[in-house]
């Protein structure tokens, strides 16, 4: 994977901008924290299959790139916390040198899950430092673009724990208070836009993955986006959420996901959206019948 960060119109390594840096790092790392808490040990070590990784490893891999990218290149008197971690815990970074097979991280039972969260704790404290220390903006927007890379490993720790309690026949829940965070429901609307010639493409200072740019034009043909993402108040509508049976028929479910997500009557008959071919979101809500 390559990333791309612009150059940014201020200086980073201005003491407001480095505190600011310094804030957003502890941040993303706690919501990591924060996810993996509803998890046991045994959730986080085992691997549903061989695209999916297990928890421990997510958690293994977002401070391994710190430590490899970071600290390695810029920390005065730099020492690894384990050497061996370093083609352990490499996902697809042939400049790297070795990887492990991700189809067996499920069976890398050593190190053990509190020595992961050892590692983390300690290169937390070193990157901070080198964030109030440094004079290198390549460590800076480095550390910047880690923040990035764990926000994927987030939503990705997320999948692939899910995936690996879906096929629990006990059912288990990943967190039984939810939503984690408040969400209100936005009623769902369609923005239809005319198509044309337009410009796509990153746009401004701020940081970017190599696959947003270069902005470029590109030929639209007219369409229409729904005004909102997939929201829990509409995965709290699903027939098997929370890991409970499925309630009989999709009648409820139905009404409940019109009542939460549209503000409208159940009564009133939810049109699919004028989406053809339909998004994959709209296929999974069609095949449940809630959509006439
Ligand atoms: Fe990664």
């Amino acid at each position: 994977m390559r990333h791309e960060s612009p150059q940014p119109a201020t200086d980073p390594c201005r003491d407001a901008n480095r505190a600011d840096l310094a804030l957003r790092y502890q941040s993303v790392r706690r919501q990591t924290r924060t996810l993996a808490a509803p998890l046991s040990p045994e959730d986080c070590q085992a691997q549903s299959m061989p695209d999916a990784s297990p928890a421990k490893w997510h958690l293994a891999h977002v401070t391994w790139f710190f430590e490899t990218f970071v600290l390695e290149p810029f920390e005065p008197g730099f020492k690894p916390f384990n050497p061996a971690f370093r083609a352990l815990y490499n996902s697809y970074y042939n400049g790297v040198g070795e990887q492990f097979a991700r189809h067996r991280r499920g069976l890398v039972t050593r190190p053990d899950l509190a020595e992961v969260w050892r590692w983390h704790e300690q290169i937390d404290e070193r990157v901070v430092r080198l964030i109030s220390h440094t004079d290198s903006l390549d460590a800076l927007r480095l550390i910047e673009m880690g923040l990035h890379h764990e926000q994927q490993h987030q939503e990705l720790l997320l999948t692939d724990i899910k995936h690996l309690l879906s096929i629990n026949p006990l059912s288990p829940v990943y967190q039984r208070a939810w939503p984690l965070v408040p969400v209100a429901p936005v009623p769902a609307r369609w923005i239809e836009r005319e198509g044309g010639l337009t410009e796509i493409g990153h746009h401004g200072e701020g940081f970017s993955f190599d696959n947003e740019s270069p902005r470029h034009r590109q030929w639209m043909e007219p369409h229409a986006l729904m005004n909102s993402g997939w929201t829990s108040c509409a995965t709290a509508a699903t027939p098997t959420h929370a890991g409970g049976s499925p309630p009989a028929g999709t009648g409820c479910a139905r009404k409940a996901f019109v009542r939460r997500c549209t503000g409208r009557s159940p009564k009133t008959p939810t049109p699919c959206p004028p989406c053809s071919p339909c998004t994959a979101t709209c296929r999974w809500i069609r095949t449940r019948r809630w959509c006439t």
